[in-house]
């Protein structure tokens, strides 16, 4: 193999262990316990895995968690109103409502009803205009794209000046992070290219990346002749395609495979994030570093 692997699980535990150390000093220093609320309506399998897994971390860095779970039936009014009460609660810093929503409730409604101070998802149009500024008028940048971006600088991989290909424009990866490695500033400056499904020379487009970044949603989209020797090759593609028994637990799991060819590409790249065990786990550790932004500028100690 040629590659060498960037693994979000290993890079998520140097960040926890930092976020944790934050955590004690504040809750000593200021006695305040970050508080996140997670909300999930319904019970889309893959949603609760999430929500769990987003659980489970907040009680390991030692944040407040509130897991508020309520029915599909749920109307947009009642979701609304439970959001206006995580609002004025001053023991929460961060909310998140667990997407998707079901088909009675209007999900832009739902993501503007947040106060954009809590938004530790960085789905607010408040914070998706602060990050299109960039610089310090950025609070919470969401979390997949900041989790991809921690990973190329903490791989080394030299991003001034890079030919950066985003595969996808969807609002939570593929718009912001393109937004995110053009601004000025580590881990940026790179010349940004976005592709999609109207593009025309996918794989052109794709052959020219020193970094390219795939968040299409479809399975082994890239193929190895797409890469360029030596790229870093993230791949955002989380796509269930059969299940399988866990070793472990014996229970029925998903079998996941990414949007890139992993095998061969790993023959060609120069760094690859595998799937699983890549950007997964950066998501939600970027949620708990937002929460703890979110306590910081509360107290006004960044
Ligand atoms: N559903 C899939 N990804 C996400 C995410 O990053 N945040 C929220 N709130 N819902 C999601």
């Amino acid at each position: 193999m040629a590659a060498k692997l960037i693994k979000g699980t290993e890079i998520r535990e140097k960040i926890l262990e930092e976020i944790e150390a934050e955590v004690a000093e504040i809750k000593e220093k200021h006695g305040v316990v970050p508080g996140l609320v997670t909300i999930l309506v319904g019970e889309n399998p893959a949603s609760i895995s999430y929500v769990t897994l987003k659980i489970k971390t907040a009680h390991r860095v030692g944040f407040h968690e509130i897991q508020d779970t309520q029915s599909e039936d749920l109307s947009e009014e009642a979701l609304l109103a439970l959001i206006d009460k995580y609002n004025k609660d001053d023991a929460i810093h961060g909310i998140l409502v667990q997407l998707p929503l079901p088909k009675q409730i209007n999900e832009k409604k739902v993501l503007n009803a947040i106060d954009p101070d809590k938004d530790v998802d960085g789905f607010h149009p408040v914070n998706v205009g602060r990050l299109m500024i960039g610089g310090d008028e950025v609070k919470f940048p969401p979390c997949t794209p900041a989790g991809i971006q921690e990973m190329i600088v903490r791989a080394g991989v030299e991003t001034k000046g890079a030919e950066v290909v985003v595969v996808g424009r969807s609002n939570i990866v593929g718009k912001p992070i393109a937004n995110m490695m053009l601004q000025k500033g580590v881990g940026a400056n790179s010349t940004v290219t976005v592709v999609h499904t109207g593009t025309k020379e996918l794989a052109g487009h794709c052959q020219r990346a020193d970094i390219l970044i795939v968040a299409a949603g479809v399975p082994g989209l890239v193929k190895p002749e797409w890469i360029k020797p030596g790229a870093c090759v993230i791949d955002v593609g989380v796509n269930r395609i059969g299940e399988k028994i866990s070793e472990k637990t014996g229970k029925k799991i998903a079998i996941l495979s990414g949007d890139v060819d992993f095998d061969a590409a790993k023959e060609i790249a120069g760094y690859i994030t595998p799937v699983p065990g890549g950007v997964g786990p950066m998501t939600i550790t970027m949620l708990m570093k937002n929460t703890l932004k979110s306590v910081k500028f509360r107290l006004g100690i960044n």
